[in-house]
C-alpha cells in the first residue's frame, strides 16, 4: 500500500501518545467503582473512531457497559469487515508487584523488547491491540485507500465473560452483516515467529462453596469430631485429577476432539524451548496431563484449575478455628465439540456426589462460552496470512491458543461469518499480571499489517 511505513514512521510518536491517554483511564469492568472511567472509555473510543475517519458511531447502550459501534460503507458491493475489541480491562491487583502504577503508563525497553514495551494495564489486552485497528483505519481512510467497508464493534464487558454482547449481537444481525471478523486479541509466537491463532479455548467457570458446622469452632474442642470443610474442600479438589492428571468427572473427556498424529507433529514444528519457558517462570520442571507436550497441555487439551480458595483464619498470627465455610473459584478450559453447559452441568453433579456426609455443597456458575477453531483455507485466513508475508517477511504459523474469547463462538453461529485472530502479544507480555506490556515494535507492526488484511482480503474475495 501507498506509503504505509513511511506515514507510521511520521506519525508514530503520536500512535503511541494517544494509546498512552486511553491507558490512564482505569475501565475495569469486574469493579463498579470505576463504572465513571468505564463509561470515559467508551466516550474516548468514539472520539477516536470518528477522528479515524468512521462516518456514523454511536454508543449502544446495553444491559451493562456500553458498546460503542462504527463504520465506514463505501460501497456495499464490496466486502464488509467487522473489527472487535474490548476497551474494558483486568484488575490491577495485586498492585503492590507493579515497577510502575498500572494507569500510569511508561515506556521502558526488556529483553523480548529491545526497542521499548508499553507498560500499563490494557496496553496488550486489548486497548494497544484494539487501538491498532483504529490507527490501521486512520491510515487508510486519510490516505484514501480503504479497499472495503469497515464495522467496529468495542465493547465493555469482555473482561467479565460479555454478558450482554450476546444479546446485542442476537438484536443486530443486519447492523453487524459482515464477511469476515477481525480481532487482535491474542497473541503471537515470538517477534521473528509469526503466528496467526487458530483456535480458542472454551470456558465453564464456577464457584463452589463447601459448608460444615453452623458457625466457626474452636478447632481444640471441637476439632477430629466434625468435618472441617477447608480440609473437605482440598480433598475434593484433589480428587478432580488422578495420578496421570486426567479430570475424573464422569464424561467430562467424551467430546473431546482427539488430534491425529499428523496434525500433532505439524503442531511440534513451531518453534519452542522448554529450557527457556522453565526459565522465565523460574520453575524446575513443567506439569501436566502425561502423554501430552507443554504446548499441547495449554491448547489442545482441557484442563480444571482452581483460580481462588479461602475461608478461615488468614489474618496475622495465628487463630485456632474450624472455619464453618470454605470456598473455591474454579475454571475449566475446554475444547472445541465439549459444550460448556453440560460441562457445567457435569461438574456440578459430580462434585455434589462426592462431597461426604457431614458438609453441604453448592456449585454455582457464573460464566463460560465454547472453544473455536478456525480452517487455514479459507480467503480470510489467506488474506491474513499474505499480509504477514509481507510485514514480517516470513509465512506465519497457525497455532492454538489457550486463552478463551467466548464471543468468537457465538459470532460464528448467529452472523454465520468466520473470524481472524491477529493477535501481535507475546505469552510473556504478562496480560492479566502485574507488569502487562505491549511491545512498541508490535503495536507498530499491527498497524502496519492490518491495513494489508484489508488489501488481501478485498482481492482475495473478488
Ligand atoms: N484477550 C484475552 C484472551 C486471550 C489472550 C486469548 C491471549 C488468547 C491469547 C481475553 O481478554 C481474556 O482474558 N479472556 C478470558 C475469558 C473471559 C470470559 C473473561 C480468559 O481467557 O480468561
Ligand atoms: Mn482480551
Ligand atoms: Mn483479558
Amino acid at each position: 500500500m501507498e506509503k504505509l511505513t513511511q506515514y507510521i514512521s511520521q506519525h508514530k510518536d503520536r500512535f503511541l501518545d494517544e494509546l498512552i491517554e486511553l491507558l490512564k483511564i482505569p475501565s475495569i469492568s469486574a469493579d463498579s467503582a470505576y463504572k465513571t472511567d468505564v463509561l470515559k472509555t467508551a466516550d474516548a473510543v468514539k472520539t477516536r473512531l470518528e477522528k479515524a475517519g468512521c462516518d456514523k458511531v454511536e454508543i449502544c447502550q446495553t444491559d451493562g457497559y456500553p458498546i460503542v459501534y462504527g463504520e465506514k460503507i463505501i460501497n456495499k458491493k464490496l466486502p464488509t469487515i467487522l473489527v472487535y475489541g474490548h476497551y474494558d480491562v483486568q484488575p490491577p491487583d495485586p498492585i503492590n508487584l507493579w515497577h510502575s502504577p498500572p494507569f500510569e503508563p511508561v515506556i521502558k525497553n526488556t529483553e523480548k523488547h529491545p526497542e521499548g514495551a508499553i507498560f500499563a494495564r490494557g496496553a496488550c489486552d486489548d486497548k494497544g491491540q484494539m487501538y491498532m485497528h483504529v490507527k490501521a483505519m486512520e491510515f487508510m481512510s486519510s490516505t484514501n485507500q480503504l479497499p472495503c467497508n469497515v464495522k467496529f464493534m468495542i465493547e465493555g464487558e469482555e473482561e467479565v465473560g460479555s454478558v450482554n454482547l450476546g444479546t446485542f449481537v442476537k438484536n443486530n444481525h443486519e447492523k453487524l452483516k459482515n464477511d469476515v471478523i477481525l480481532i487482535s486479541d491474542t497473541g503471537m509466537i515470538a517477534n521473528d515467529v509469526p503466528s496467526i491463532t487458530t483456535g480458542l479455548r472454551g470456558l465453564s467457570y464456577v464457584e463452589v462453596e463447601v459448608t460444615g458446622p453452623n458457625r466457626d469452632l474452636h478447632s481444640g474442642l471441637y476439632g477430629g469430631a466434625v468435618a472441617n470443610p477447608i480440609n473437605i474442600l482440598s480433598k475434593m479438589i484433589a480428587s478432580l485429577h488422578d495420578e496421570n492428571n486426567h479430570i475424573t468427572i464422569p464424561g467430562f473427556y467424551d467430546q473431546v476432539e482427539e488430534l491425529s498424529e499428523a496434525e500433532r507433529a505439524e503442531m511440534a514444528k513451531a518453534p519452542f524451548s522448554l529450557e527457556n519457558y522453565k526459565k522465565a517462570l523460574d520453575i524446575d520442571a513443567v506439569y501436566g496431563e502425561s502423554g501430552y507436550s507443554t504446548n499441547e497441555r495449554n491448547s489442545i487439551r482441557p484442563t480444571l484449575d482452581v483460580n481462588g480458595i479461602w475461608g478461615g483464619y488468614t489474618g496475622e498470627g495465628a487463630k485456632t478455628v474450624i472455619a464453618s465455610k470454605a470456598y473455591a473459584k474454579i475454571s475449566m478450559r475446554l475444547v472445541p465439540n465439549q459444550d460448556w453447559e453440560n460441562i457445567t452441568k457435569l461438574f456440578k453433579t459430580h462434585f455434589e456426589n462426592i462431597a461426604p456426609k457431614g458438609v453441604k455443597v453448592k456449585v454455582t456458575p457464573h460464566h463460560g462460552g465454547q472453544g473455536y477453531v478456525t480452517p487455514i483455507d479459507s480467503i480470510g485466513y489467506q488474506a491474513a496470512s499474505k499480509a504477514y508475508q509481507h510485514t514480517f517477511g516470513k509465512t506465519p504459523l497457525p497455532q492454538r491458543s489457550g486463552g478463551s474469547i467466548p464471543i468468537v463462538s457465538l459470532f460464528e453461529k448467529e452472523l454465520k461469518s468466520k473470524t481472524i485472530l491477529m493477535g501481535f502479544g507475546l505469552d510473556s507480555d504478562a496480560i492479566h499480571s502485574p507488569n502487562e506490556h505491549f511491545g512498541v515494535w508490535n503495536y507498530l507492526k499491527g498497524i502496519e499489517t492490518i491495513p494489508l488484511f484489508y488489501k488481501h482480503f478485498t482481492e482475495l474475495s473478488k
